[in-house]
C-alpha cells in the first residue's frame, strides 16, 4: 500500500477476529518500527509481543472499565507493549540537553506509528492505547528498572469497518510565518 493511502485509510480498530498473525507478517511489522528515526539514533524503544492469553487478559485489566480497547486486547491474538529505556533520548553524556525530558515518548510514538501503518498496509488492525495503568503493565511484563511502558496496541485482523473520525481544518492548525497567521484567500 502506498504511504499516503495507508495514512488516510488507517482507523483505530477496537474489534478483532481471533485469526492468528503469522511470524512473517509480525516480522514485517516489527521491522517497520525498527526503521523509525530516533534521538541521536538511540533507539530507546523496546517491544514486548504478548500472545499468552493470561498475560493479555491481565494487561487488558490495566485499562479503565470504560476504555473500549479493554475487550479488544483479549480478542486480538497479539498485544504489543511499547516500552522505552529511560535516560537515552534527549540526553547527551548523561545530561538533558533540551527543556523537555520526555523525548522517549516522541521516539516510541514514531516507531509505533510506523508499526501501525505497516500493520494496516498488511490488512491488520491496531489502536494506539494510552489510557491505562502503565506501572501495572510494566509489572505484568516484568520490565526491569530504567524502563517504562509508553503505550500498547492489540494487533490482529479487524472485525469491524470504521468511518473516518473528523479532522480539524487547515485553517485551525496551519499558520504561515507567525503563529495565528492564516493563508490569505
Ligand atoms: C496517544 C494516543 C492514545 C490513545 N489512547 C486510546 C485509548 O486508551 N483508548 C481508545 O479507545 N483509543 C485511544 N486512542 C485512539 C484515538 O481515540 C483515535 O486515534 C482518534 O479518535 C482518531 O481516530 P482514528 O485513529 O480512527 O483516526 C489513542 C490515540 C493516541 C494517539
Amino acid at each position: 500500500m502506498e504511504v499516503l493511502e495507508a495514512i488516510k485509510t488507517r482507523r483505530s480498530i477496537r474489534k478483532y477476529k481471533t485469526t492468528p498473525v503469522d511470524d512473517k507478517t509480525l516480522g514485517l511489522i516489527l521491522e517497520a518500527a525498527r526503521w523509525a528515526p530516533s534521538w541521536g539514533n538511540t533507539q530507546c524503544w523496546r517491544f514486548v509481543v504478548v500472545s499468552d492469553d493470561d498475560i493479555k487478559s491481565r494487561l487488558a485489566d490495566t485499562l479503565n472499565a470504560t476504555n473500549p480497547v479493554r475487550d479488544a486486547m483479549r480478542q486480538a491474538p497479539l498485544v504489543i507493549v511499547a516500552c522505552a529505556e529511560l535516560g537515552e533520548s534527549g540526553y547527551k553524556g548523561g545530561e538533558l540537553v533540551t527543556d523537555k525530558d520526555e523525548w522517549f515518548m516522541f521516539d516510541v510514538a514514531l516507531a509505533m506509528q510506523n508499526l501501525i501503518l505497516a500493520a494496516h498496509s498488511l490488512g491488520l488492525g491496531t489502536v494506539h492505547t494510552g489510557l491505562f495503568d502503565a506501572k501495572k503493565a510494566a509489572d505484568i511484563v516484568e520490565l526491569p528498572q530504567g524502563y517504562c511502558v509508553v503505550e500498547m496496541t492489540p494487533l490482529g485482523y479487524p472485525d469491524q469497518v470504521r468511518d473516518p473520525r473528523p479532522r480539524k481544518e487547515f485553517s485551525e492548525i496551519v499558520f504561515y510565518n507567525r503563529f495565528g497567521v492564516k493563508a490569505s484567500s
